[in-house]
């Protein structure tokens, strides 16, 4: 998203920055329909700026991860969901919380873009967001989840964290968010994701130019 110029003539060395699109991935850990994680994830995205734009990535079609598969090339499921990732300026995953930690599928389903030297979660800057009917709001799973994308080497943007407890009551049958309180985290957080999100932009195209 950000243009790195570069001026060396004459005076002394410095950057610009060009602001420019910023395209962002979400990816909801739950597959059912009425996901109360999606709603709070499409909130997520109309929290957005102007220029920033969140496409929900479809990823139910990735199989089970068997390392004999791997050997013998990604599946396209997979190989689709690397590549989305890999384009994508930044990653928001909003997830609910199965048996105090990460659901099977979304673990399943990040196993398999942890392979490879070339794994897209390198350095991407990524928010986390969690919902649950109970009081609260997936603090567990943000932790596990947390741990596994620091393992990565992702960019997990730190604070603020948004945990939505008694979501179910938070929603209203379309999935527009009726309570103000947690759009105002939302909004929070989206705010710190897209300055965390330039900044390590910013610090990547530096460790090129050193
Ligand atoms: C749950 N649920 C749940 N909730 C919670 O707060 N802590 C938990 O450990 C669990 N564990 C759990 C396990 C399994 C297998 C299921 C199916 C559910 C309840 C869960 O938060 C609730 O079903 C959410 O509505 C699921 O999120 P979506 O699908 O609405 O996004």
């Amino acid at each position: 998203m950000a243009g790195l110029l570069r001026h060396a003539g004459g005076g002394p060395f410095f950057v610009t920055f060009k602001e420019a699109f910023m395209d962002i991935v979400g990816i909801c850990g739950s597959l059912r329909g009425q996901s109360i994680n999606r709603m709070l994830l499409n909130l997520a995205g109309d929290c957005l700026p102007a220029g920033a734009t969140l496409d929900v990535l479809a990823w139910d079609e990735v199989p089970a991860f068997n390392s004999d598969v791997l050997a013998k090339g990604l599946p396209p499921a997979v190989a689709t969901l690397r590549e989305r990732i890999r384009r994508a300026d930044a990653v928001i995953i909003a997830t609910p919380e199965y048996n105090f930690s990460i659901p099977g599928m979304l673990k399943n389903a990040i196993d398999w873009v942890s392979r490879g030297d070339d794994q897209p979660l390198l350095n991407k800057p990524v928010a986390i967001l969690s919902a649950t009917p109970g009081p609260l709001g997936g603090a567990r799973v943000q932790y596990d989840l947390r741990k596994v994308l620091l393992f990565m080497n992702a960019a997990v943007l730190v604070k603020p964290e948004v945990f939505v407890g008694f979501a179910h009551q938070k929603f209203d049958a379309e999935g527009q968010c009726t309570d103000s309180t947690t759009r105002g985290f939302v909004q929070s957080q989206m705010d710190a994701l897209v300055r965390h999100t330039k900044l390590q932009q910013q610090l990547q195209q530096l460790q090129k130019l050193a």
